[in-house]
């Protein structure tokens, strides 16, 4: 299992960190158009190796695509990231090229790969692969939702009192602060609805701290977060080269799924060795719908700044 990951930034590095260490693929290789950073970033990585118990061998390479040739998947971090007080949509111009451009490099030497796209306006720069590549769409994942789902479930087992495994939940819509749809309803502790613990303002405080969760990191980071977008990375590499099956909300192109066509957006999906196995409708009550329309045609606004 090849895995290549384009960018070698904080989250490409962290990318790459977390699905070495653990263990399931024979290479992951770094490319980024800096002089020998990504090699730096490889060979500082590989040094852990012994330290951490991987096998996994980890190559950088500054452009040289022809290193990532037969890759089974290929995870797209490259572009800027966000600034203090950014939305994410602000970064579209400078992204829209350098995905446009690293998503035909990648197909160009890995002809059945299957493609994660963090870059922001995640998305739109999804729905840009999709148009750059001309892949079948179930090769084609955008990853936010798994991360935002991860950060509505931290959030919740702080206001529950209870470690993070306790919870489950998941965060649908696009990745936005606007347009990000947690589903409080359906969260639960060990099986148990949170209502019956949280009250209706703790969950809505629970809400807004999720939706902002990208934002909250950026202001006290100064850029935008790295571990746990690197950590949702590697779970949904995982599962797709572990053919694990696992369900997760990623930004897919949809078709008719949830009333919606020709658009990207995050809705939960069935993650195995063919990429997007399975679609998952699950039923949203009228409140939910509207929303999730609503957050579909921001990410239909960006998209039409898409030349
Ligand atoms: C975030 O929300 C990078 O968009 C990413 O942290």
């Amino acid at each position: 299992m090849k895995v290549t990951v384009v960018g070698a930034g904080a989250v490409g590095a962290s990318c790459a960190e977390y699905i070495a260490i653990k263990n399931f693929a024979s290479e992951v290789v770094i490319v980024d158009i800096k002089e020998g950073f990504a090699e730096g970033k490889a060979m500082d990585l590989m040094q852990t190796a012994s330290l951490n118990g991987f096998d996994t061998k980890i190559v950088g390479t500054t452009g040289d695509y022809t290193k990532t040739a037969n890759s089974d998947i290929a995870v797209i971090t490259s572009g800027i990231p966000r600034k203090p007080g950014m939305t994410r949509e602000e970064l579209i111009d400078i992204n829209a090229g350098i995905v446009k451009m690293v998503s035909k490099s990648i197909i160009k030497h890995s002809p059945n790969v299957i493609i994660i796209v963090v870059s922001n306006p995640m998305d739109t720069m999804t729905y840009l692969a999709h148009q750059s590549t001309g892949l079948p769409k179930n090769r084609i994942i955008g990853m936010g939702g798994a991360l935002d789902s991860a950060r509505f479930q931290y959030r919740l087992a702080e206001a529950l009192g209870c470690p993070s495994s306790d919870v489950e939940g998941m965060v649908i819509g696009g990745h936005s602060d606007k347009g990000m749809l947690p589903l409080t309803r359906l969260a639960t502790r060990n099986s148990v609805p949170v209502s019956e613990f949280l009250s209706e303002e703790k969950l809505s405080e629970v809400l807004e701290a999720t939706k902002i969760g990208g934002a909250t990191l950026t202001g006290l980071l100064g850029t935008s977060a790295w571990y746990a977008p690197g950590a949702a990375v590697s779970a949904l590499v995982q599962s797709i080269a572990c053919d694990q099956k696992k369900m997760f909300t990623c930004s897919v192109m949809l078709d008719g799924e949830y009333g919606l066509k020709d658009i990207c957006v995050g809705v939960p999906v069935i993650l195995g060795k063919n990429g997007i196995e399975k679609i998952v409708e699950i039923k949203l009550n009228d409140a939910e719908k509207a929303k999730l329309v609503e957050s579909a045609e921001g990410v239909r606004k960006t998209n039409a700044l898409l030349v």
